[in-house]
C-alpha cells in the first residue's frame, strides 16, 4: 500500500471505542510515547503549543476514578444521583489502561477558538495513531473536570476539555 492508501485506511477505521471494549494488557511505553509524539505534531498558530497532557495510570488512576466519583456525587442531587452513572465513572477510568487529561492553555497571543483548535487537532492525531496501534481510545468532554482539584491543577489561563481514554484492543 502507498502512504496515501494506509492514512485513507486509518482514517476510515479511526472509531471512539470505550473501555468496556478494552482488554487488560498494558500499552507499552513505546507507543504511549509515539501517541504523545503525535499530538505535539498537530499545527498551531504561532506555536503556541498549546495542549497540555497529564497521563493517569496505576495508582494516580484510581485516585482519578475516585475523585470523578465523589464530584459526581456532590454535583447531582439526591433525585438525579443514579448508581449505574456512579459505578460506571470509576468502571471506565479503572478499565482504561491510560486516562490523559486534554487541557488547553490560553497563551493571549491568539484567540482562544484557535487554541482549542490546535488542541482538537492534537487529540485527532492521538486518534490515528491509537488506531494504527490497534489501541482504542476516545475523548469524553464530561463536566465533571471542571471540578477535579486533588488530581489536576490547572492555571487561571487554562480550561480542561475532559479526558482521553485509551487501552489496547483483542
Ligand atoms: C470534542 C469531543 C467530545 C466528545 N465527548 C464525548 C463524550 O463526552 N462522550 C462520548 O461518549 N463520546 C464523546 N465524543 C466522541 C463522539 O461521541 C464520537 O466521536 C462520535 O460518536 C462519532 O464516533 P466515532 O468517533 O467512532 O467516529 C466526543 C468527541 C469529540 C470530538
Amino acid at each position: 500500500m502507498n502512504k496515501a492508501e494506509v492514512l485513507k485506511q486509518i482514517i476510515e477505521q479511526r472509531r471512539s471505542i470505550f473501555p468496556k471494549d478494552y482488554s487488560d494488557t498494558v500499552i507499552s511505553q513505546e507507543i504511549l510515547d509515539e501517541i504523545l509524539h503525535s499530538a505535539s505534531l498537530a499545527p498551531n498558530h504561532k506555536r503556541t503549543k498549546p495542549w497540555r497532557f497529564k497521563i493517569f495510570r496505576g495508582e494516580q488512576k484510581a485516585k482519578l476514578a475516585l475523585e470523578m466519583q465523589s464530584i459526581y456525587k456532590e454535583t447531582q442531587s439526591e433525585q438525579l444521583f443514579l448508581e449505574k452513572k456512579y459505578n460506571d465513572i470509576g468502571f471506565k477510568i479503572n478499565k482504561a489502561d491510560a486516562v490523559l487529561s486534554i487541557v488547553v492553555n490560553f497563551s493571549g497571543m491568539v484567540p482562544e477558538w484557535e487554541e482549542i483548535a490546535a488542541v482538537s487537532m492534537a487529540v485527532q492525531n492521538m486518534y490515528l495513531t491509537c488506531t494504527a496501534n490497534n489501541i482504542g481510545c476516545y475523548w469524553s468532554s464530561t463536566k465533571l473536570v471542571d471540578h477535579l482539584k486533588e488530581s489536576l491543577t490547572i492555571q487561571e489561563n487554562q480550561q480542561c476539555l475532559g479526558l482521553f481514554y485509551m487501552g489496547n484492543l483483542e
